[in-house]
């Protein structure tokens, strides 16, 4: 059977991971959430005293990155890959708000980029994967056969991520949340080395109001047009 390649790209929080989860699953392809990759860099820069009063310093970061490793292992109990960072599961340790602070600011430096990018594209070499993050369709993949773009209201999303983070537990307040997604989309939007935009051949899917299972049927049906 016919593989291909999946990017799903879009803003912070629209559910991307959700839903390319499930759609991996229905597949049987592999899933790569290249968010927690960055998110597991900007961990290790806080753990490694590469964050001076709330800066990145970018040079030392550049120049630990040879000892960064990052790699997935599945999980079968969960149904889905988890993140590793030296060889330490840090699925959960990345999804904070803390993390969430530096990961755009880390996500700007080309040598971050070209690292991540070079070990995504290896992932993907043999095809029958679904992708996300935010240059999946347009630097990672820009061959990629079904191009996904996600997007939904700023508070509809922040009201989904405030939900998640509640219910592990963290102590943080709604407008919190909102600040950093929309701090985030900025960043991610104007940077200069791969920045946010929707490719000219994606499908754009605004899921404000649409329900996860409408969102994967509408997908699989894409899919099936391009198998
Ligand atoms: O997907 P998630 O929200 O976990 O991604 C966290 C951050 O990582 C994004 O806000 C963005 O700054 C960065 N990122 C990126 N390129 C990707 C995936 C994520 O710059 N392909």
């Amino acid at each position: 059977m016919k593989k291909i390649i999946i990017a799903i790209d879009g803003f912070s929080s629209t559910g991307k991971s959700t839903i390319a989860k499930k759609l991996a699953d229905n597949l049987g392809y592999i899933y790569v959430d290249t968010g927690a990759m960055y998110r597991s860099v900007a961990l290790y820069a806080l753990q490694n005293d590469c964050i001076v009063n709330e800066e990145v310093d970018e040079e030392k970061l550049i120049s630990e990155l040879d000892s960064i490793k990052i790699y997935f292992k599945y999980n079968p109990q969960l149904g889905f890959a988890e993140v590793f960072l030296n060889d330490e599961n840090v699925e959960s340790e990345i999804r904070t708000l803390e993390v969430s602070k530096y990961v755009s600011p880390v996500a700007t430096i080309s040598e971050v980029r070209k690292k991540l990018v070079e070990q995504q594209q290896e992932m993907g070499k043999d095809k029958g994967i679904v992708m996300d993050g935010r240059d999946i369709g347009t630097v990672v993949f820009p061959d990629a056969e079904l191009k996904i773009f996600m997007t939904a209201s700023a508070e509809t999303r922040a009201e989904r991520r405030y939900k998640e983070l509640r219910d592990r537990g963290d102590s943080i307040t709604f407008d919190e949340v909102l600040d950093n997604v929309v701090t985030r989309d900025r960043i991610d939007t104007s940077r200069e080395d791969s920045p946010l935009v929707k490719a000219k051949d994606a499908i754009e899917f605004d899921n404000s109001k649409m329900t996860i299972d409408q969102q994967l049927n509408a997908i699989k049906e894409l899919v099936k047009e391009k198998l």
